[in-house]
């Protein structure tokens, strides 16, 4: 076990920016960010729209080829913030992606414009690296999923059900050359059995409940679930690097990165959802701690199934007093939430964490 993960108490800090990520990202420190995590509006959804036509007011969706042209204009909009994520980025630094394609009929044209290969296509043409992609399943009950002509052929539309996750990188992997970034390294690793469905191609689960009703602003958050965004914080940055997401919304990136002991800065054009999202991460220490402890239990129930059935875990995690698969799995360190506390500027919350080996599954 690391001499180093013993019982420093760990801090971290968020911030909450209400501003335009255009007029924002550049303001941002070069290379000061490790992760960038983020779902942009969807262009030739209709819900963003009027929020396009604001930031790009050349943009109309009256005919069919004005509105591919608006899809091209939605992108050399969202080009713009891809490029200002590189620049924040460090080299080796990952820029992580949620997006859905879009069907659409405009003048009785249906299409679909294909939101995920365009960014790729920007991205790669800035310089980004293209790593293996994740498909987002998310099934649908709705009854009216179904487009077109129904049951008489040609005319019937294969339903989307499916979003991506683009998973891109600057440069070269990141190297660890000090024991002070090798010791974090270690702390930030996952199960063995959580990087066997983590790294798999397809993610298969629900949405989150998007109602917004009631709060002030649109009704639907396009929110993901913080399943989602704890999951790619952790396969792709460390503990205490900064995660970045210049479209925050309801701040599911803030919350997952308190819970995965990570720094943050959230970006969100929509002040009032803006300070709505920031009261809910001051309130998360529950839920997040509750989750945290969830990932303990499903290794527990997963040791005992493996014991169960004869098979042996060869290491073990003294931290957690648990049997693990691999030796580096060995200092892996999960802490609770102590307290979440507002910073001393208006926009900022600091989070303190339980001292090391202080978290058992019950
Ligand atoms: C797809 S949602 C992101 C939802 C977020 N991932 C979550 O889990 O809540 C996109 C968000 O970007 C915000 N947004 C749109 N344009 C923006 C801009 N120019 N600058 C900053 N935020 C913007 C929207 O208000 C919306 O909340």
């Amino acid at each position: 076990m690391s001499p180093v993960a013993a019982d420093w108490i760990m801090a971290t800090r968020h911030s909450f920016i209400c501003a335009n990520a255009a007029d924002f990202l550049p303001q941002i420190q070069r290379e000061s960010v490790d992760l960038i995590l983020t779902s942009p509006p969807y262009p030739m959804v209709a819900m963003w729209d009027d929020l396009f036509q604001k930031l790009d007011p050349a943009i109309s969706l009256d005919t069919t080829d004005e509105a591919l042209d608006a899809f091209a204009k939605m992108h050399a909009w969202l080009y713009g913030i891809w490029q200002s994520c590189w620049q924040c980025l460090k080299s080796g630094g990952h820029l992580v992606i949620n997006i859905g394609d879009a069907t659409r009929s405009i003048n009785q044209n249906f299409q679909l414009y294909s939101n995920h290969s365009r960014i790729l296509q920007d991205c790669l043409q800035i310089g980004f690296q293209n790593l293996p992609n994740i498909i987002w399943r998310k099934q649908t009950n709705a009854p009216n999923k179904f487009m077109g002509s129904g049951m008489l052929p040609p005319g019937a539309y294969v339903t989307l059900e499916h979003e991506y996750i683009l998973i891109l990188r600057k440069g070269p992997r990141r190297t660890f050359t000090d024991s002070a970034s090798r010791t974090l390294r270690r702390e930030s690793g996952y199960f063995w059995e959580e990087r066997n469905s983590w790294f798999s191609d397809i993610w298969d689960f629900k949405g989150v409940r998007q109602d917004l009703t009631g709060k002030p602003g649109r009704d639907r958050s396009a929110a993901y679930p913080l399943e989602l965004a704890y999951r790619l914080i952790s396969m792709f940055s460390l503990k205490q690097d900064l995660v970045l997401d210049p479209f925050g919304g309801t701040c599911t990136t803030t919350r997952a990165a308190i819970a995965a002991e990570r720094n943050s800065i959230s970006i969100e054009l929509d002040p009032q959802l803006q300070d709505s999202s920031r009261q809910s991460a001051l309130q998360f220490r529950e839920t997040g701690n509750a989750y945290i402890q969830s990932r303990l239990k499903r290794h527990a129930n997963f040791v005992e199934n493996r014991q169960q059935s004869g098979k042996k875990l060869k290491y073990f995690n003294e931290l957690h007093d648990t049997p693990v698969m691999t030796r580096q799995e060995c200092d892996l360190c999960l802490r609770e939430i102590r307290e979440i506390e507002p910073d001393q500027d208006a926009f900022s919350i600091q989070v303190e964490y339980t001292a090391a080996g202080q978290v058992r599954a019950d």
